[in-house]
């Protein structure tokens, strides 16, 4: 039943959407608590640490950031092994190339394939930057990511990989969520006008407060 389930496009573009809300959900919440770093280092670092203990004291410390971090790799590896899937699956149907450039796919099809490569190297990148201090452009430290991030936004390497990331995230999930809302639902046209505004208002928010973090450390107010 799974394995037919999986076998269908349906069955994928349906992986793709719970995995997808999954991880929409997760960065709602984490925009939100970034905003913090806008009341002060101690406020920001403290949230941080609080990130470790949620959940104590039936939770060891982690613990729950540990169960958050496999819900999240689960949600990446179904939704980006589904679309390849699903990709692959397009370019089998068309043994023959279209002769002109224009009518290979569709515009939404390119900026989801393309969006989606960038967004998975950003967030290696993203995670051996801030949590690893792996390639973090200051001296990284552990426990004080306020520090960690006004360094990684005085580079301006940082800068351009944190807004070009965030600008291709806002087009992703903008088409992204209209598509889920229209695999889970046959839509109405009043039902459909909600919901891509729902998802361009998403987008926007999303990507608007992402940004307000560099732009608060080359502006000065965060330093
Ligand atoms: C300007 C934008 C962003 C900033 C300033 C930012 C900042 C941070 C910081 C400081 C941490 C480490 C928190 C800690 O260890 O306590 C973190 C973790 C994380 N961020 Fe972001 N983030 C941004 C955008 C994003 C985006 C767009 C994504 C996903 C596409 C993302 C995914 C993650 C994940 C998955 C972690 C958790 C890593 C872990 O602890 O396992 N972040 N972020």
């Amino acid at each position: 039943m799974a394995r037919a389930m999986w076998d269908s496009s349906v069955g994928k573009k349906t992986v793709m959407a719970v995995s997808g809300l999954i991880m929409l959900l997760y960065l709602i919440v984490h925009m939100i608590g970034n905003l913090k770093i806008y009341f002060g280092a101690a406020e920001f670092n403290h949230y941080a640490h609080w990130l470790r203990t949620v959940g104590e004291p039936f939770m060891h410390y982690e613990w729950t950031l540990w169960l958050v971090r496999i819900v999240l790799v689960v949600a990446v590896v179904a939704h980006a092994t589904a679309a390849y899937r699903l990709s692959r699956r397009d370019i089998k149907a068309r043994p023959v190339k279209y002769a002109h450039k224009k009518a290979r796919s569709s515009y939404a099809t390119r900026t989801m394939r393309w969006g989606g490569i960038i967004l998975g190297l950003f967030i290696v990148w993203h995670i051996l930057d801030l949590t690893t201090g792996t390639v973090h452009s200051g001296g990284f430290q552990e426990g004080h990511p306020y520090q960690n991030v006004v360094d990684t936004f005085s580079t301006w390497y940082g800068n351009v990989i944190y807004i070009v990331a965030m600008l291709a995230l806002g087009l992703h999930i903008r088409h992204g969520f209209w598509s889920a809302a229209q695999t889970l639902g046959a839509g109405s046209r009043t039902r459909d006008r909600v919901l891509k505004t729902v998802a361009n208002v998403l987008a926007l928010l999303l990507t608007a407060g992402f940004i307000a973090v560099p732009v608060g450390v080359m502006t000065g107010v965060v330093s």
